[in-house]
């Protein structure tokens, strides 16, 4: 196991760079923060040069001999889930095979269901890359589809979650024989349950690898073969090295920043008649001018902009309104569904660009929406926004240097 920054020569023999074959006089870099398995084919000398808090150590092989049995199967092609707990090593497992099955000659593709910790495209998205050769880290690559979620989290979004997944496996089927999906270490609890069960069922892939240390994911191994999905069982190596929720947070704190920063973000003005805004209450109903007075009087503060909806009312005011008796006066009135937005609440939002076929095209920080004037701006890597049929907006809020700095209850616009 050599952790970065390191780099590395093969000076004799052969080795498996995270699965990935690498032959004499091949070099490779490790970069801080990263690390990867050497495994010898043979006799194997190397030689490297070692950076500041690098560290390369010599071990019994970190690759249980179980986990063949994966590579096996999924020799002739097939979807293979990889499930396990918080750091059992699905991402590291995802790599390897997927450097296993290029060696063999096997086309690959990954999907990138882990929202939280995203290797291939940013955090609040599900993306699928193909492997085009040797990879030391499922970040190397490059995503070729990806669906928008608009959470961090998979809880309160577990329906994206599942539809994001399944059009990205079938998306990924088309490229690939053989497509590997990482998840989220989401497996205990009522929605994580449901979440990996409904997942499974809607991929069905033809085998649901479980990552465990002591048998703990019997809950799900009984109900998946219950239901005709095969499983296979596989320890997870001892070798995974945990990482902290401080340290996840940080990570994933980085992979906005990365994403946006790297790669030089504009301001895009999004023509709201055009490009439909979708995911929430608000725009979806028809502007209601002649309800202005009324809201204000009931509200005790100028109202923006308001929308009648079929189920109740979204407004938009300036000021702090008073809610306490208003809300129920506006249900009985206009229906349940009331929301009542304070402006500005817009600023920060995650949002995602999407094309005709619901795919993203760009994640973006929404700076401002105009409902009035029927247009959004929205600050994305994207030079113009032609080819964008919908706006989605997400559930978390970034702040200017791009750090995600509030989860939103889902459902609240
Ligand atoms: N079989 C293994 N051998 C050596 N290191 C591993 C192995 N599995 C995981 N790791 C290391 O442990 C850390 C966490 O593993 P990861 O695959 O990211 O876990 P998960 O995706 O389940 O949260 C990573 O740094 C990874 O390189
Ligand atoms: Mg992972």
């Amino acid at each position: 196991v050599a952790e970065g920054p390191i780099k590395v020569r093969v000076a004799e023999g052969e080795a498996l760079v995270c699965g990935g074959r690498c032959g004499r006089g091949r070099e490779f870099v490790v970069v801080a923060e990263r690390a990867v398995t050497i495994e010898a084919v043979d006799r194997l000398r190397l030689q490297v040069w070692e950076g500041p808090g690098s560290r390369i150590e010599r071990a019994e092989p970190t690759i249980p001999a179980e986990w063949r049995q994966v590579e096996e199967m999924m020799a002739s092609g097939g979807v293979a889930m990889l499930v396990g707990p918080v750091d059992s090593g699905k991402t590291f497992m995802a790599t390897y095979l997927a450097n296993r099955l290029l060696e063999r000659g096997v086309r690959v593709a990954v999907v990138d269901s882990d929202v939280g910790q995203s290797s291939i495209g940013p955090p609040a998205t599900i993306s699928m890359a193909v492997v085009g050769g040797p990879i030391m880290a499922l970040s190397d690559l490059e995503p070729k589809a990806s669906y928008f979620v608009g959470s961090t989290t998979p809880s309160g979004h577990l329906l994206p979650m599942v539809v994001g997944t399944k059009r990205l496996v079938d998306v990924a089927l088309r490229e690939a024989e053989a497509v590997i999906v990482d998840t989220t270490g989401m497996v205990y609890g009522g929605p994580a349950r449901a979440l990996k069960l409904y997942k499974a069922e809607a991929v069905r892939p033809d085998v649901v690898v479980l990552l465990e240390r002591q048998g703990e994911l019997a809950h799900l191994a009984g109900q998946l073969e219950a239901l005709g999905v095969r499983v296979l069982r596989l320890p997870a190596s001892r070798w995974v090295k945990p990482r902290g929720r401080a340290e996840r947070r940080a990570l994933r704190g980085r992979a906005f920043q990365h994403h946006f920063k790297g790669r030089g973000v504009q301001e895009v003005e999004v023509d709201l008649s055009r490009v439909r805004l979708v995911g929430a209450f608000i725009g979806t109903g028809y502007v209601a001018d002649e309800l202005k007075g009324d809201l204000e009087a009931v509200l005790g503060a100028p109202v923006d902009y308001c929308e009648r909806i079929p189920e109740g009312v979204v407004v938009v005011v300036d000021g702090r309104p008073q809610l306490r008796p208003a809300l129920d006066v506006l249900r009985q009135r206009f229906g349940e569904v009331v929301k009542v937005l304070r402006r500005g609440f817009e600023r920060g939002l995650l949002v995602g660009l999407l094309d005709a076929e619901g795919l993203l095209l760009e994640v973006g920080v929404l700076r401002s929406l105009d409902l009035a004037r029927r247009v959004a701006r929205v600050a994305a890597p994207l030079r113009s926004v032609e080819g964008a049929s919908a706006l989605k907006l997400g559930s978390i809020r970034l702040n200017e240097e791009f750090e995600e700095v509030e989860r939103l209850e889902p459902g609240w616009l």
